[in-house]
Formats: C-alpha cells, structure tokens, sequence
C-alpha cells in the first residue's frame, strides 16, 4: 500500500480538492483507496457526508483509544473509504495524559510519531493507496503526517504567494527525512493547480522547474468544483464522477494515471505526454524516474528566493 500525503504549508492551494478527485480517479481506475482526513476543517470529510465527532475520528487512533480499523468507514463511492476528520483536531497538540507511552512525549501530550505508529500496528493491506489529506499551517499535524507517510504531492496554486510557499514547504520535507533517516517520505511532485486552457503560464512553469524536482501533469480550474463541493449527493460533489467528460476531469485522471503509474503514460517521453495532455498539461516526469530524484540540502538552495525577489 502507497501512503500518500496532499501537502503543502499553504492554505487553499486545492489539497482537499486534489485528493478528493484524485482519489476519484485512481478509484475508477479499480485501486481500493483509503481517504485519511486530518484536517479540522474536515472538508474531504464532508465531501463523503461524513463529519464525525472525536471518538469516531482519526483523532481516537492516534490517541490510542480505538484502532484504526475501527473508525474506517465505506462511502457511497466504490473502492474509496474514509477514516473522517473532527473539527476539534486543530487541539491534538494540546492533549494531555495520552496513555501509551509510546505516543506520549515528556509532559504526556501526544507525540509526532503517533500516526506513524498507528499506521505500522494496523492491517491496511486491502488497500491499495492511503492518502492523506492536510491543514495548511498546522505545524503538529504537519509532523505527524510527515513522520507517517511515504510520499508527498505538493499541490500548488499558480499565483506568485503559492510559490512563496514552495521553498518551506520543500524545507518541512526535508527536515522530516533527516528526523526520520529512512529517505522517506519521498517528494511524488508538484501538482499545480488551477490551470486554464493554454496550461500553466511560462513563468510559473520556471520558477517550479528551478527546483529541479517532478511537476506532476496540471489540474485545470473550473469554477464548477467550488459549486459542485456543496451539492445534496456525494457523487455530484465530486467532479470526476459528476463531469466525467470535462477538461478538469481529464487532467485529475491523467494525475492519477502517473501517480499509478500507468505505462500508457509512463512509457511516453516527456514532449508526448505534454502532447497528449493538450494545452492544459504542464511539464511532467515519469513516474518510474520520481523516486529517484535527489532530496537534500544542497539541492534545497538552488530553490528559486531569488528569482520570486525573496
Ligand atoms: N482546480 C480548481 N479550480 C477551481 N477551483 C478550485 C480548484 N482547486 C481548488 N479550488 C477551490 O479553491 C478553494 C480551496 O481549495 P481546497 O479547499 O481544496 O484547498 P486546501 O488546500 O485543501 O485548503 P485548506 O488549506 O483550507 O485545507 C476551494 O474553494 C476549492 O473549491
Ligand atoms: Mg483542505
């Protein structure tokens, strides 16, 4: 099983609305999905209808009150499940008198690892992907999802304060490899977002090249997700499922289709690939040649400050 995390230390740069349709995606594909929302907004929650109190959220594994297992949940949607978030997981800091003492840090409020530890003890073998939806800005939540996951998408919007969140996004990474000191989790890509018809403009597109790293295929905008998100049905809050033939829908598959790594996709070199995905698709690696990439200081510095005049 894949343990992935949509993640970014930017607010409403389009986590939720990633993971949510890729998850779509990658279900329609016939991967078995498990959604883990560790967000207090609780917005991929919502999105599956199902907002959810502490006890029966992701909140009372971690605190070691109920297993995993126990507050997984189906949806309405094939192959996708959800462990639901809870509006007060923004306190999970500030818990006291956690009762593992593995979970525990010195003053008995819960430890950063406790995600990590929940994950390894559960059987979620019958998945095939784990993907974890993110706040923006929660620096506990960050860890514990950092210190647990094994691969990251860092969805980006495409105005320039989106990529002033880029470098320390990048930065939070990199400090969790080195906590960790197992090269995990590995960087899957940037995911920009919001792309309109002509794809992602030329000085977005460089300024995300000057990292060095893969840039996953672009998600288009439309306004129709922000009016979708509120519908009756939880299959109309979804785009994939509710405008299967739009132009949005196509990029989230064809996300989904790296990700997964279809060798329809895979196989193609790169000025094939940015041919088939029409005048929406950004530049994009090959899934194979992503986890090799480099992730380590020296490359860090070569992030673009200077060319964003930061
Ligand atoms: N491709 C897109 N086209 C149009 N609107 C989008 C797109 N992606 C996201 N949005 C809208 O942008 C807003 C923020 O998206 P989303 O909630 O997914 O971001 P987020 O990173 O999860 O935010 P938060 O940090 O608050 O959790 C939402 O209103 C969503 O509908
Ligand atoms: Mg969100």
């Amino acid at each position: 099983m894949r343990k992935i995390a949509f993640f970014s230390q930017k607010g409403g740069c389009g986590k939720t609305t990633t993971c949510v349709n890729i998850a779509a995606a990658l279900a329609s594909r016939g991967r078995r999905i498990l959604i883990l929302d560790l967000d207090s907004n609780a917005c991929a929650s919502r999105t599956f209808g199902a907002l959810e109190s502490l006890e029966n959220s992701i909140a009372a594994a971690l605190l070691g009150l109920r297993p995993l297992a126990e507050v997984v949940r189906p949806t309405e949607i094939d192959n996708i499940w959800l462990v639901p978030g809870a509006t007060d997981l923004h306190s999970l800091d500030n818990v006291e008198g956690v009762l593992d003492p593995n979970r525990r840090d010195d003053l008995g409020r819960l430890s950063p690892v406790a995600l990590q530890l929940e994950l390894a003890q559960s059987d979620l073998a019958r998945f095939d992907y784990l993907l974890l939806d993110c706040p923006g800005g929660h620096p506990f939540i960050e860890h514990l999802v950092l210190l647990a996951c094994d691969e990251v998408i860092i969805p980006t919007g495409l105005s320039i304060y989106d990529l002033y969140a880029a470098t320390p996004t990048m930065h939070l990474i990199l400090m969790a490899r080195e906590a960790r000191g197992d090269d995990k989790p590995d960087f899957l890509g940037f995911l920009p977002n919001g792309a309109g018809r002509r794809g992602v403009s030329r000085r977005v597109q460089s300024t995300l090249d000057q990292y060095s790293l893969p840039c996953l295929p672009a998600v288009r905008h439309s306004d129709l997700i922000k009016t979708l998100a509120g519908m009756p049905t939880v299959p109309q809050r979804l785009m994939v499922l509710a405008r299967p033939e739009s132009a949005v829908t196509a990029s989230f598959r064809q996300v989904a289709a790296m990700i997964d790594h279809d060798p329809e996709i895979t196989g193609r070199s790169e000025s094939e690939m940015v041919a088939a995905a029409g005048p929406s698709g950004a530049t994009s690696v090959p899934a194979d040649a992503q986890s090799s990439l480099p992730l380590d200081s020296e490359h860090l510095e070569v992030v673009p400050c200077a060319h964003l005049g930061i």
